[in-house]
């Protein structure tokens, strides 16, 4: 029918100089036309082009074999975007394109290598043409309405997905349309990488290697897909994906129709969006727009079952909380597929939902997913069925909607620091407890608030109980306490608190004690202090005042007196009370006993010899008395101390105002961490709204803390690292500068690691003492400890651990937090600086504000 032939010297010098550069270009056209019909066919050079030339379809030769394909004509670097026959090349070039019994039939003249192969049968003429959009079809009469074509190239991609193909399936012709990788530049053949939509569950993209999937998209959530944060709304392109009972298909659109892009599945199996760039020189480049996988976190199960990827970490996987690594000797070696295992088995009836913000939603092809479900209503449903182990929002658009359940084991969850979803997570009660966090949902803080209140009211009850019985034998008790006897027969019962102790890591002889809180009288304690004079005043913690005391048998006690008009008084008191008779270990301060009298309270500790850390580290003569293997003695009591806060005690306590001002010494030097007046039992009072107050001390707070009161247990690691740095170095973190910079001691020791000259922080005080290498390992973890990021921090069992061994891997230090003098709630900065140097040590309580 219509045919045009255009003949090379129509085009012009400039399409044979285009010629001659053209390396890619294998194969030259001479003859151009718009159609084939059963009277035309296409062989040799000829070729068919869209009709504003954007595409061009014709044979081209790669190795010794000629296909027959679709690639741009207005560009100048030869870029095939489809490929017919990719799997049954022709031999030599004398293929032959036409239209035979209603489909395209590609023959060497003999044999048939390619065909359509539509069991439609054309009523009319079929007829054969080339879309701008790149797409070939085969319609009655050249009808250009989709619904209508008898065949369609876009069914049958290649390696490359054009702007309006359809990556996924036709249910209902069981279709479905995915990238093939080429097996190599030179070879279009079909290679080993494919690109396709998983519609089982929650539909989502899954690159595999011979049928072993390397990467996921992870699902779509109404603005892109899970794994891919960097999918945003932008001016270049429009995403979709479509699910419906028919169709389930990812498309993309470029919003501006001049611009030419696509999506490439490399022989290296990377998926490449490249862009056309025209260059003002004339000709043009492909450029990277998006690739991926892109990282380690991107490889498919890189932490194996219900673990939790995260590049910006080191090592990368961790587990999810409440789960363990299912062979820790394998996971230290950083083999990691093997996975994590819950800690404690689901209970089904007492299970909670843990939510971990910021996720690539797992692997979804087994998962139930149901778009008209309300989140809560997703929660209920998986809530009941005790199969259900995670669920998430399937929209997050206008705060969440739909549902999608999984109840297999959760795979390939990574991390992001933005970009990524919420991911609620079951666990048994008992575990969200201990790891909630600020993360747990409703009903598990409706458990936890009725389980803490219920202490409480038990604690006040005993309170009550035993104040009223007290005042009965008021008499016979001053009589024996002014012979120094303790009243242990009167001791508080701290057994209805049972519930809370710390069990397996509380030894026999301690036991005893853990049951029994020793109550004192405060005719006792007035008499020890010498009715709290000011002589005896060994200075103020958080909430009062600390005394010195000698008992009539001669035990020396320290007593705090709780502050009578601080607001919160009775409530840090209930908490260091409960908290500190259940605690037992030799590097934190151990409670004697306490006292309850009308206003008064008072909390009745061993007494330290050597007093607070601060008091002598800071000392210009007192730091003699301490040298290096002492003050690593004390490095190692404070981590020990703080490990089993964070670690090993039952509950996870965060102490909130670690300082070296809370480290007590006693005779021999061994640190004691005192004070838990403002610790926490994690999980607990963060789930009830957040921190209602911070508090703490500057130059010991870490930013996160300070600014948005984000409770962790590495706040308290900052802190730890700071005393380690004050320890090392004799000076104090606030209060510090070198010459004219505004660094404290940590933006000064930052400066001098980064200049490899730290070692000349050390105090001069202990040169003559000390291996190098130890002080320049506690340098490390003390650097290691204050960074920036919390995420970067070590817990308290690696810094442990790299404290005490030769030959830990230790991670390079990144940037501290806070390092200059003037912390940021100093904001004028005359007098800034003059406080900065004035230390001013005292505990701060902020309000939120937020
Ligand atoms: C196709 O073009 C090449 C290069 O110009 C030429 O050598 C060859 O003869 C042409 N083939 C046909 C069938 O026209
Ligand atoms: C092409 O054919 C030649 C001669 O038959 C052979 O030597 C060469 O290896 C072939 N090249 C490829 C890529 O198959
Ligand atoms: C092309 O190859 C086919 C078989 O692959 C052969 O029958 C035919 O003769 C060849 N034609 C030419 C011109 O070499
Ligand atoms: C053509 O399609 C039929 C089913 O429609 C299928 O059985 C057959 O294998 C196909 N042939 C080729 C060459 O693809
Ligand atoms: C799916 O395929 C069937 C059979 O080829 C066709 O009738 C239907 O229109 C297709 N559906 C869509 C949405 O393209
Ligand atoms: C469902 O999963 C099976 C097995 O992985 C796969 O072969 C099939 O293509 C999937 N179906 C859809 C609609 O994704
Ligand atoms: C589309 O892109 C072309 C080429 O980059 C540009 O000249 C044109 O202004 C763009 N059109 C719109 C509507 O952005
Ligand atoms: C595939 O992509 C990767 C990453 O961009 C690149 O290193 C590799 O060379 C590409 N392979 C090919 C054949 O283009
Ligand atoms: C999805 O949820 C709605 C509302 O709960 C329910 O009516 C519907 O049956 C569910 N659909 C499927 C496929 O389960
Ligand atoms: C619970 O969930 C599993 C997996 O989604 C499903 O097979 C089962 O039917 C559900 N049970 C109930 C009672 O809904």
């Amino acid at each position: 029918m219509s045919q045009r032939r255009m003949k090379i010297t129509d085009a012009g010098p400039f399409f044979i100089l285009f010629l001659t550069f053209c390396s890619f270009s294998s194969k030259i056209s001479i003859a151009a036309q718009n159609t084939i019909t059963s009277s035309t066919s296409l062989s040799g050079n000829d070729t068919l082009v869209s009709p504003s030339s954007t595409f061009e379809l014709g044979f081209f030769v790669r190795g010794n074999s000629t296909y027959l394909g679709i690639w741009y004509k207005k560009i100048s670097i030869h870029t095939v975007v489809w490929v017919a026959n990719r799997d049954t090349p022709l031999a030599n070039s004398t293929g032959i394109l036409k239209i035979d019994g209603g489909n395209l039939i590609l023959s060497d003249g003999t044999t048939v290598v390619w065909s359509s192969n539509v069991s439609k049968t054309a009523v009319g003429q079929p007829v054969a043409k080339l879309l701008d959009s790149g797409n070939f079809v085969l319609s009655e009469g050249g009808d250009s309405n989709s619904d209508s074509f008898l065949w369609q190239s876009f069914d049958y991609p290649s390696d490359t997905l054009l702007p309006g193909m359809k990556l996924g399936w036709n249910l209902t012709a069981g279709l479905n349309r995915f990238l093939t990788s080429w097996k190599n530049d030179n070879n279009p053949s079909s290679g080993d990488y494919t690109f396709k939509m998983d519609a089982n569950g929650s539909a989502e993209l899954i690159l595999s290697f011979q049928l072993q999937p390397q990467y996921r998209s992870g699902p779509w959530n109404g603005l892109r897909f899970s794994g891919v944060p960097e999918m945003t709304p932008n001016e270049i392109f429009g995403f979709d994906v479509v699910s419906t009972p028919d169709e389930v298909y990812y498309t993309y659109d470029l919003l501006n129709s001049s611009l030419l892009s696509r999506l490439v599945l490399n022989n290296t199996g990377q998926l490449q969006r490249y862009t056309w760039a025209e260059q003002d020189s004339g000709g043009g480049l492909w450029s990277l727009f998006w690739w991926a996988p892109k990282d380690q976190c991107d490889d498919y199960s890189e932490c194996g079952p219900y673990g939790v990827c995260d590049v910006n970490r080191s090592p990368v996987c961790d587990c999810v909380k409440g789960f363990t690594p299912k062979s820790p000797d394998d996971w230290y070696l950083r083999v990691t597929s093997g996975g994590c295992i819950r800690k404690a088995k689901l209970e089904c009836g007492g299970d909670g939902f843990l939510k971990l913000p910021g996720m690539k939603l797992p692997d979804s092809s087994r998962a139930v997913a149901n778009i008209s479900m309300s989140l809560e209503d997703c929660r209920i449903e998986c809530l009941n069925n005790c199969s259900c182990v995670a669920f998430a929002s399937a929209d997050i658009r206008g705060g969440g909607n739909g549902c999608i359940r999984w109840a297999s084991d959760l795979i390939d969850l990574r991390e992001y620091p933005d970009g990524g979803q919420d991911l609620y997570m079951r666990l048994p009660a008992s575990q969200l407890v201990i790891e909630g966090g600020n993360n747990g949902r409703k009903r598990v803080t409706v458990i936890v608030t009725v389980t803490l209140a219920s202490l409480l009211l038990l604690l006040g009850l005993g309170f009550a109980l035993y104040c009223i019985r007290k005042k009965r034998e008021k008499t016979k008790h001053l009589k024996s306490l002014r012979t120094g006897s303790k009243e242990r027969s009167q001791d508080f019962p701290l057994t209805d608190f049972d519930s809370l102790s710390a069990g397996n890591e509380i030894s026999e002889e301690s036991r005893k004690e853990d049951f029994d809180l020793p109550m004192f009288d405060l005719e006792t304690i007035a008499i020890a202090t010498d009715n709290f004079s000011d002589i005896n005043k060994l200075g103020r913690g958080g909430f009062g005042p600390v005394y010195k005391g000698k008992l009539i048998d001669g035990q020396e006690i320290a007593v705090k007196r709780l502050s009578k008009n601080s607001g919160q008084g009775l409530d840090e008191f209930k908490n260091e009370v409960i908290l500190i008779a259940k605690l037992q270990h030799r590097n934190l301060v151990r409670l004697l006993g306490c006292c309850i009298q009308g206003e008064e309270r008072l909390l009745i500790y061993e007494y330290m010899q050597n007093r607070s850390l601060d008091s002598i580290i800071f000392d210009e003569i007192k730091k003699f008395k301490l040298d290096w293997q002492n003050r690593f003695n004390i490095i190692m009591g404070i981590a020990r101390g703080l490990l089993y806060l964070h670690q090993d005690s039952r509950f996870r306590i965060i102490h909130r105002d670690l300082k070296a001002s809370n480290i007590l010494l006693d005779s021999q030097m061994h640190p004691k961490i005192s004070d838990f007046g403002m610790a926490r039992i994690f999980g607990a009072e963060q789930m009830e709204a957040n921190t209602r107050r911070v508090v703490g001390t500057f130059g010991y707070m870490s930013p996160e803390y300070a600014m948005d009161g984000v409770i962790s247990v590495k706040s308290d690691v900052f802190s730890f690292g700071v005393i380690v740095l004050e320890i090392v170095t004799g000076k104090k973190n606030r209060g510090y500068y070198e010459k004219d910079q505004q660094l404290n001691l940590l933006g000064h020791a930052w400066k001098l690691w980064k200049e490899e000259r730290i070692t000349e922080l050390m105090d001069a005080s202990i040169e003559t003492s000390c291996p190098m290498s130890e002080v320049l390992r506690c340098m490390h973890v003390g650097l290691l400890c204050v960074q920036e990021r919390a995420e970067d921090r070590p817990m308290m069992s690696s810094a442990v651990l790299m404290l005490s061994s030769e030959n830990a891997r230790m991670p390079e230090p990144r940037q501290p937090g806070f390092c200059t003098g003037r912390s940021i709630f100093e904001t004028d900065s005359s007098s800034s600086k003059k406080e900065s140097c004035t230390i001013n040590q005292v505990t701060v309580t902020m309000l939120e504000s937020r």
